[in-house]
């Protein structure tokens, strides 16, 4: 029964522009903070215009809510009927599409959209890593098997591509989610397929606030290419539950799950820790599509992987060069802070700097007349490779690079 009070009363208006007003209009004519006006019982009540004007405030906020619940209402029901009509419209493709109509073939899509080469060049340029090659063409297939499909019209719903990569240091797992990238863009299921390297460091914070944003900066650098995690578990400290490490992962969780098409996540790591890892976090777990396992290599691959590199960096290597590899890497895998094809990186990077002052040594001599052969720079020679004995002369536990 009391009036509502407008929440323009008073602002500077006179009784005389409402002469013949209703208790209503006296109130609007009224001064803004104290009002005085009549009950139905004719008592004097006095009021204060702020909480009259929230009241309005919030009468207002519920029509607002009102629209709102409509408008969403009408959103569900227009979203249900287009669903229902897309179905219906798959239903009618399927049925006009002959039986005996081929899919296409296999190697049309393989070789038109450079998967056949990434494939190639994959295992020209690694040595032997044959079931992770194995898993890579499986999930190729299952990529064109997919694109096969939809040209169809049957349902292509892209299982999860995400992937946990497990092995020691220096097997390939960088390598192999590089390579990874450039067959998702090839196929079309990510952008760009560019890879990004984040380890903890680059996810979590030291403060409260920076984790967030960290964590949604290296997502936005990876966004519609491959982000490989390195040492994954490092984001979960299971001694300290208030670690900011549990913000990066629920980040990462929630886009995992709702932006899988446009961003491939790889966990990169040990397999035991993030066996350990998985079972803090079986969200993570579930969300990885892939798991695939680097081995670590044999005597003879590291070898090999020697003469690969030698190869791509134009050097050549004499059969005793080769032999004096041999002898240095057996040696090398006994000893700590060994890392596979790095330390066989490490290694041919310190023959072609022992290369190098030979050559400089043998111009800058007195008796020669300066000039280096095209031979010369390309030759790695047996004595450009550290020795047994001089691993053995630093000593077991010496840091070697
Ligand atoms: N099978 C291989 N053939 C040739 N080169 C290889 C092979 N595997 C790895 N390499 C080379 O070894 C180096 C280390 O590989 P990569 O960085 O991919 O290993 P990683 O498993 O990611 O190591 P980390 O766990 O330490 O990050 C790279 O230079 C890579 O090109
Ligand atoms: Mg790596």
């Amino acid at each position: 029964m009391l009036a509502f009070l407008s929440s323009f009363a008073g602002a500077g208006w006179t009784r005389g522009h409402f002469r013949s007003g209703t208790a209503r209009s006296r109130a609007v004519c009224a001064p803004r903070r104290s009002l005085r006006m009549q009950d139905d019982g004719g008592s004097s009540q006095k009021f204060d215009a702020a909480p009259e004007r929230r009241l309005s405030d919030a009468l207002r906020e519920r029509d607002v809510e009102a629209r709102k619940d409509r408008e969403a209402a009408e959103a569900r029901e227009r979203a249900r009927l287009e669903e229902k009509r897309m179905r219906q419209k798959k239903i009618e493709q399927l049925q006009a599409i002959p039986d005996d109509t081929p899919a296409g073939s296999i190697d049309d899509y393989m070789y038109q959209e450079g998967v056949s080469n990434i494939l190639e060049q994959l295992d020209r340029d690694l040595v032997g890593l044959k079931p992770v090659k194995q898993r890579v063409r499986e999930i190729a297939a299952l990529l064109v098997v997919d694109k096969l499909r939809g040209k169809l019209g049957l349902s292509a719903s892209l299982p999860s591509l995400h992937m946990c990569f497990t092995g020691s240091p220096g097997t390939g797992k960088t390598t192999v989610a590089m390579r990874m990238g450039q067959i998702l863009k090839a196929m079309g299921y990510c952008r760009s397929g560019h890879l990004v390297v984040a380890t903890r460091d680059d996810l979590v914070g030291q403060y409260v606030g920076h984790t967030a944003p960290k964590t949604k900066e290296v997502i936005k650098k990876a966004m519609g290419g491959v982000l490989l995690i390195d040492e994954a578990y490092y984001l979960y400290n299971a001694s300290n539950d208030r670690d900011y490490g549990a913000e990066s992962i629920e980040i990462l969780l929630h886009i995992m799950e709702h932006n899988r098409e446009d961003l491939v996540v790889v966990l990169a790591g040990y397999e035991d820790r993030m066996n350990k890892f998985f079972s803090y976090i079986p969200g993570m777990k579930s969300r990885i599509g892939n798991h695939i396992d680097f081995p670590d290599y044999g005597l003879e691959e590291l070898v090999a992987i020697s003469e690969v590199m030698a190869r791509d960096m134009e050097y050549n290597m004499k059969p005793e060069t080769v032999e004096a590899f041999r002898a240095y890497i057996g040696k090398r895998m006994t000893m700590p802070y060994f890392s596979n094809a790095r330390t066989v990186r490490n290694a041919i990077n310190r023959a072609r700097m022992r290369s190098a002052i030979r050559i400089f040594n043998r111009a800058m001599d007195p008796s020669a007349d300066g000039m280096v052969s095209r031979d010369e720079l390309m030759m790695l020679e047996p004595e450009d490779v550290p020795t047994v004995q001089e691993l053995e002369e630093r000593g077991e536990t010496a840091i070697v690079e």
